[in-house]
């Protein structure tokens, strides 16, 4: 944490046009967060306050994924980001900084934030604007700079001369001003530009002007500043964003057998030498344990697998993966699962609501619904819960050392005792006691010679012509 904080303004009132969206551009996601969570995390490290975000487009629906973690202040219309950071102040004190960042600026980083606070205050400056060196600096606005360094004009590219479009200093969007002095210039902002909007580094270039101390920072990372316009830029994001995450993990003992279709939320831990086979994803509040190992061909969401585990070509929602588990190929895990220690699920299993008891077996093509399977129960192939009837759900229990035979149908609500047998291709709708057998299936006839007699009886018959 830095010593030194600022009150934060990020501006999200935009269209985001060229995203081509019913989604406001700040909530479109990036590795299962909207785009705006990445930069309220970075704002996180330096605020002293909760941040402000400035919505218009789409406000209500920013404002509702974002509940409780902004104050938030509507700009109707959008007449520009400087009219926009006027809107932000009013729900700001009187004096101290404002730290302003751009609601489309997904790859900022908190310690990169932390160290232009820092230098605002050590070097007492009046405002600081942060710019980067882009190899394409394509639909940034540039920074024009005098011979010994000092903000001269910030200059939109679509209001630039070719030659100021050739310089590849770009504005970044975030910048740092005294509170009271943003207040006061910014109402003197012109609009004579080609959008007819009022212009926030406008703000900076009349501070320069009138004398200010007005530093122009350099990005020691450029890439931490890319703004998100449009599809594409937002698949970049993604990009950098996820191989930022895995490089991470890498770095402490996680095995990425392939970068580049890994894909690893933020908020997923894991644990020492994981193996990560290709295709994988890991999203939401998921934790893998020690030397457990994920794919390919995987997701996991908001679930938890521990130590020593296998989960093959399977999708897991919500749930909980023990100790030696091994799940798939071919398991959909849904949501409310338990599988406890050294339990093995699937080729082809479905499991949607079920306490998986240790060392149970659910190996074929089955589906285990709102169901209570015991400790090192046999789950045969084919065998069904039955688990719903058109109006409830209801549950199947399966005692410790159960045993239930190839396409049985498990009728609930229904209790198979402890030890208990049910034969294949039973259909079962009564509770079976305690180490009994349930049979509830036709019994089988053998009509001997049925064969014979059925092709004497053909042959009396006339031959079709
Ligand atoms: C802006 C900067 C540009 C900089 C670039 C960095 C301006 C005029 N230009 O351009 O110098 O190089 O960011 O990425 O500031 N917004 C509002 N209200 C408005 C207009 C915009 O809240 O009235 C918000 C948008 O939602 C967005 C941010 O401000 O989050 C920036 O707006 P955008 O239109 O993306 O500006 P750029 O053209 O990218
Ligand atoms: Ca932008």
């Amino acid at each position: 944490m830095s010593r030194f904080k600022s009150e934060v303004v990020i501006l999200a009132a935009g269209k985001g046009t060229r995203m081509r969206s019913t989604l406001p551009k700040v909530l479109h996601p990036i590795l299962g967060w909207p785009m705006l969570r990445y930069v309220l995390e970075a704002a996180k490290q330096v605020a002293v306050d909760v941040p402000v975000v400035v919505v218009g487009h789409g406000g209500t629906a920013v404002e509702a994924a974002f509940a409780g973690q902004a104050r938030f202040v509507r700009q109707e219309p959008q007449l520009g980001t400087a009219d926009a950071v006027a809107k932000g102040l009013q729900a700001l004190p009187a004096d101290g900084t404002a730290l302003i960042l751009y609601g489309d600026m997904p790859l900022l980083r908190g310690e990169a934030l932390e160290a232009l606070v820092s230098r605002f205050h050590a070097e007492s400056l009046d405002a600081l604007v942060l710019a980067a060196t882009f190899e394409d600096p394509t639909g940034y606005g540039r920074v024009l700079q005098g011979a010994d360094g000092r903000l001269e004009r910030i200059v939109e590219e679509r209001d630039a001369t070719p030659e100021e479009r050739r310089v590849r200093l770009v504005n970044t969007g975030v910048s740092l001003t005294r509170i009271a002095l943003l207040r006061d210039v910014l109402g003197r902002v012109p609009d004579e530009n080609a959008q007819r909007e009022r212009y926030l580094p406008d703000a900076f270039t009349l501070l320069a002007r009138e004398g200010y101390r007005v530093a122009v920072v350099q990005a020691e990372d450029a890439t931490d500043y890319w703004g998100v316009n449009d599809r594409l830029q937002l698949a970049t994001a993604t990009t950098i964003l996820r191989h930022r995450i895995l490089r991470h993990w890498m770095a402490v003992g996680v095995t990425v057998e392939d970068p580049d279709t890994t894909y690893i939320g933020p908020e997923v831990r894991l644990g020492q030498d994981v193996v990560l086979r290709p295709g994988t994803y890991l999203l939401g509040r998921t934790e893998v344990g020690d030397r457990s190992v994920v794919g390919p061909m995987t997701r996991l969401l908001d679930s938890r697998v521990g130590e020593e585990s296998e989960v093959v070509a399977s999708f897991v929602e919500q749930s909980t993966i023990g100790d030696r588990v091994r799940v798939g190929p071919f398991a959909h895990i849904r949501p409310g699962c338990t599988i406890e220690e050294g339990a093995e699920v699937g080729n082809y299993a479905e499991l949607k609501n079920v306490r998986f008891g240790a060392y149970a077996k659910a190996h074929h093509h089955s589906y285990l619904g709102d169901a209570d399977i015991g400790a090192r129960v046999n789950i045969g192939a084919g065998a069904i819960t039955v688990n719903y009837d058109g109006r409830a759900k209801h549950r199947t229990v399966v005692q410790p050392g159960g045993f239930i035979g190839c396409n049985a149908n498990l009728i609930a609500p229904v209790t198979i005792g402890e030890g208990a047998y049910v034969a294949a291709g039973s259909t079962v709708d009564e509770d079976v006691p305690a180490r009994s057998l349930a049979i509830a299936r036709e019994r089988q006839r053998n009509i001997l010679g049925w064969v014979e007699r059925r092709r004497s009886r053909r042959s009396g018959e006339d031959e079709p012509t």
